[in-house]
């Protein structure tokens, strides 16, 4: 070994002793005679000092020293003097003189100081990932990440599962996102699909008999990226034979308390056992299907009270021959009555942005309401709205009036804003819940036809079923989704497994025989040969990391990200390849991809 410590290591126990340090030059301090050299590397920093009179030579190798070298030095560890201590770091009650020192590597002037990354453009930093990389908090992200997968490993091999690797070159396997698609060199014409899960898989592995599978598993989508959201993310995706749904949330919620207490034992739970709410629940209450339950600041709807309104935009919303589905609901912002109008104009450009034709408001005086809307409601329509509200003198009431969609859409996302605002989310408090009652199917307007909500082999309620045909929108579905702090960590479902019950749910889809075939064949005859009841669910686990890390965005907790645009600015992919690669694939670009061939070649 090239040294005998860490640079993390070494207390005011060590002192006296004689150690050798390898790593990165962090800071260089020279005060003309003493130079001062942080050495860092991931476990931490030591100071090393370099004395002219007491070790020349080595003195003469710490001048050459510049930021980024890779440098070894030995030397004895020496207490700090007492008004020289740091106690923000680990190592802070010693320092290193050093006897003998040598450089290992010289560097370039990086890009960027490692020691305040933090403030370099992002483009910069993914550019020279292996140089952000070497960040102590993105290397304490990926330590963390690290930590929960291996948690995750041995808490389920304990509970007698297995992890089975399955295929990334295969077949399309849809969870709504387009697939990746790669050519096949020997069949030509012929592609084969990246999964978006391994969803398919693992419910084969059930039919194997595997009954309690696990994976750390990669999955692909190509779709529009956001900051929670990558083409490739990480998945521990999970499948169980001979449960029921109860079994699956049991579970998962035993993992996720066990993880969270032994990971990150600083956090406090939000409540314990996780609430759970109807998706019906979620989005009238909270506007989201991932509601944040860290603060109230619920949705009211005031439909029923406001029926008789004399104002314009009520009674639009509220008139079933104007706007079908239409619903008035009520945010009330609690203090917020002090807001300036532009303050509220600023509210209402959000609510515009998500759709909303505008955002009536009024703000609560002694027991009355003024401003805004105020002069259109009757002295009866306020008492029920202050009631309703529970509104205080100094709130603020902010007003959708709309299809239902749209309000809870635009109301949701208000809430968001005023959790922001008002310092709602305590970012030690991890608020899980489940949410279930998820319909099976939504309609698609544009295609005039259902899609399933999940994915066409969840099952639906066994209540439901009878409604399958008469009903189908009002069927809900034996699917879950485990969600924190506003963000949806990880989803599921029971899986039908009988035949009669799977052949109605693809002719609710209208997919016909042929497509089921084509697609699916391969499972539905597997089903034939005795699968056995089944279910599972997958977590984002990058998702988990980054609400566990409190990172606001994805690529801080994954070690080679995409940009938002999907490209490796590292490595410059997607790039062109040469025309021989293609023609061995079979392919011929054409249009746009053509041009660009050309103008580059
Ligand atoms: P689903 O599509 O809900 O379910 O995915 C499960 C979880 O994966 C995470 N996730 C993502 N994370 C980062 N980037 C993405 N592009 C991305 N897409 C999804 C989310 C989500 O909750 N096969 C089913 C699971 C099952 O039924 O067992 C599935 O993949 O946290
Ligand atoms: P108007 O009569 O269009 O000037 O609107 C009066 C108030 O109602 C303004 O504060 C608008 O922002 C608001 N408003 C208009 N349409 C809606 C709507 N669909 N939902 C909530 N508020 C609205």
């Amino acid at each position: 070994m090239l040294r005998t410590h860490t640079a993390g290591e070494l207390r005011a126990s060590d002192v006296g002793t004689t150690v050798t340090l390898a790593g990165w030059v962090h800071r260089r301090r020279d005060h003309g005679g003493l130079i001062f050299v942080d050495i860092r590397d991931r476990y931490g920093l030591t100071q090393a000092v370099f004395n002219p009179s007491a070790s020349p030579d080595a003195h003469k190798i710490g001048e050459q020293m510049r930021g980024e070298y890779v440098v070894q030095v030995t030397g004895t560890v020496n207490a700090r003097p007492a008004e020289m201590k740091n106690p923000n770091l680990s190592t802070g009650e010693i320092e290193l003189f050093v006897t003998e020192a040598k450089v290992l590597n010289a560097a370039r002037t990086p890009p960027f100081m490692i020691s305040d990354g933090s403030t370099v453009g992002e483009e910069m930093r993914l550019k020279y990932r292996y140089l952000d990389l070497r960040r102590p908090d993105l290397q304490q992200n990926l330590i963390l990440r690290h930590k929960v997968i291996n948690f995750i490993r041995s808490w389920l091999d304990r509970q007698n599962f297995i992890e089975v690797e399955t295929p990334i070159l295969l077949k399309s396997t849809p969870e709504g996102a387009r697939d990746f698609l790669v050519p096949s060199r020997l069949h030509p014409g012929r592609f084969y699909a990246l999964p978006q899960s391994p969803q398919q898989l693992k419910q084969l592995l059930m039919v194997s008999g595997f009954d309690r599978y696990f994976q750390i598993a990669r999955c692909f989508r190509d779709e529009d990226l956001r900051g929670d959201r990558q083409p490739e993310f990480t998945q521990l995706d999970l499948e169980m034979s001979f449960v029921d749904m109860e079994d699956i949330l049991a579970l998962n919620e035993q993992l996720v308390i066990d993880l969270v207490t032994t990971v990150m034992p600083d956090k406090r739970f939000f409540q314990v056992p996780f609430p759970r709410l109807t998706y019906d629940e979620a989005m009238n209450r909270y506007g989201s299907d991932k509601p944040d339950l860290r603060f109230s600041l619920p949705l009211v709807d005031v439909s029923e009270m406001l029926k008789g309104s004399t104002f314009r935009v009520f009674q639009g919303a509220l008139d079933p021959t104007e706007i079908p589905n239409g619903t008035v609901k009520v945010l009330r912002a609690p203090g917020l009555g002090g807001y300036s109008r532009k303050q509220i104009e600023e509210l209402e450009a959000i609510a515009k942005e998500l759709g909303a034709k505008g955002m009536a408001w009024a703000k609560v005086e002694d027991g009355a309401l003024s401003g805004g809307i105020a002069k259109f409601l009757s002295a009866e329509e306020t008492k029920a709205l202050l009631a309703a509200t529970e509104a205080e003198s100094g709130d603020l009431l902010l007003f959708g009036a709309d299809r239902w969609n749209v309000v809870v859409q635009v109301l949701g996302r208000l809430r968001l804003e005023l959790a922001a605002r008002l310092k709602l989310r305590d970012p030690n408090i991890f608020a899980y819940a489940w949410v279930i009652g998820f319909p099976l199917v939504e309609w698609n307007e544009e295609e005039n036809r259902w899609d399933a909500m999940h994915h066409p082999f969840t099952s639906p309620l066994d209540q439901d079923l009878e409604k399958m045909e008469s009903d189908p929108g009002a069927v809900r579905a034996k699917a879950y989704d485990l969600v924190a702090n506003g963000w949806e960590l990880a989803g599921g479902s029971i899986r039908i497994y009988r035949r009669d019950v799977q052949t109605r749910m693809f002719e609710l889809l209208a997919i016909d025989e042929e497509r089921q075939q084509s697609q699916f064949g391969h499972l539905l005859e597997a089903f034939e040969y005795g699968a056995p009841p089944h279910g599972g669910i997958a977590w984002g686990l990058d998702r988990t990391v980054m609400m566990f890390a409190a990172e606001p965005n994805i690529r801080e907790v994954i070690a080679f990200p995409k940009t938002a645009a999907g490209t490796d600015l590292m490595t410059a992919a997607p790039s062109e390849v040469d025309s021989r690669q293609l023609n061995e694939l079979h392919i011929a670009l054409k249009g746009k991809a053509l041009e660009r061939q050309r103008s580059e070649s």
